[in-house]
């Protein structure tokens, strides 16, 4: 019998394009997926293809279990509360533990690279799982240690193209970012894969750039002019507070630079293609394939 597979936060982007993948790429049987989220309801359209939809929380304990039932291949998608330090480590403590509770086999979870010494403000989350899930009954699982998604530099874009300006306070660090899909890709070779033991991979793009190189290549793809300009950290946080951002939620993102600054996101892995089988996007593709022009 092949395994049966569940994907958590079936609603997010993430999740979506794993089922993609589990699906279109892989070409799992429907029947032998489990999709769950908060709002199953808006997983109507993976029911419609036979997959099977459950509810999961990660805040109702109690419910957990019955959400991982008859499941043996498990992938936990990182929760997103990024203002409440310590609230992602308790909802995975919770996965983690219904996980045990249900019988599952392997279980694979999304974190980033070096948790434990990194920068940012979230990463004890990161590391507090990793420790619970080596620390765990379950027997098998996998670690993704995932580099920033190309995505994430879109949320820095507008505000850069209004005031020709990208404020950073990452010095000379690089970034191995990589597309959110080739991470969904990697994650979905990784759950209906064969993988029985205890492992850490970490995703990362083909190469690492460097702010200038990021801001340029998304420059010339808008036809914007944006020059980079260096901040010192807490100048960062106060000139996203200026702008309307909370300041915890302004700390967080500063974070990202300080990490950055401090070499955490800069190194390169061929992890994603000896799962997948196949090269990461480029940088430069991505943003092509992106049409960011206005
Ligand atoms: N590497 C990166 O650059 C990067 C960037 C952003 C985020 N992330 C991390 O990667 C995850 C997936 O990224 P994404 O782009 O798919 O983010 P997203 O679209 O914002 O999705 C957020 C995810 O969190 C899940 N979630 C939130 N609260 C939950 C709870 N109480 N119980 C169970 N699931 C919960 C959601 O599931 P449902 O809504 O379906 O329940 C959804 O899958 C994020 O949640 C975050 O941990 C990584």
């Amino acid at each position: 019998m092949e395994p049966t597979l569940l994907v958590t936060g079936a609603s997010g982007q993430l999740g979506a394009r794993v089922l993609h993948h589990l699906l279109h790429t892989l070409k799992v049987p429907a029947g032998r997926v489990f999709a769950a989220s908060r709002k199953p309801e808006a997983l109507a359209e993976w029911a419609a293809q036979g997959v099977t939809v459950r509810a999961a929380d990660f805040d109702n304990a109690d419910a957990l279990p019955a959400a991982f039932q008859g499941v043996q291949r498990v992938l936990v998608v990182s929760t997103d509360a990024l203002d409440r330090p310590g609230r992602r480590l308790e909802q995975h403590r919770n996965a983690l533990r219904a996980a045990e509770q249900a019988g599952v086999a392997h279980l694979v979870y999304t974190s980033m690279p070096k948790p434990e010494s990194s920068a940012v403000l979230f990463a004890p989350d990161h590391a507090g799982t990793e420790a619970a899930l080596a620390a765990s009954a379950l027997p098998g699982w996998t670690v993704l240690r995932d580099n920033w998604y190309f995505e994430n530099q879109l949320m820095g874009l507008a505000p850069a193209i209004a005031s020709g300006k990208w404020y950073s306070a990452e010095g000379d660090g690089r970034i191995a970012h990589i597309a959110r899909d080739d991470v969904a890709r990697a994650a979905a070779c990784v759950l209906a894969g064969n993988a029985a033991g205890k492992t850490r991979y970490t995703l990362t793009g083909c190469r690492a750039y460097s702010r200038q190189e990021i801001v340029s290549l998304l420059s010339r793809a808008t036809g914007k002019p944006i020059e980079v300009v260096p901040v010192p950290l807490e100048g960062l946080v106060q000139g996203m507070v200026a702008a309307g951002m909370p300041q915890p939620i302004a700390r967080v993102v500063a974070s990202f630079d300080a990490n950055t600054a401090a070499g955490g996101l800069a190194d390169v892995t061929g992890d994603y293609r000896a799962l997948t089988g196949v090269e990461p996007q480029s940088f430069e593709a991505w943003v092509a394939a992106s049409r960011l022009a206005a």
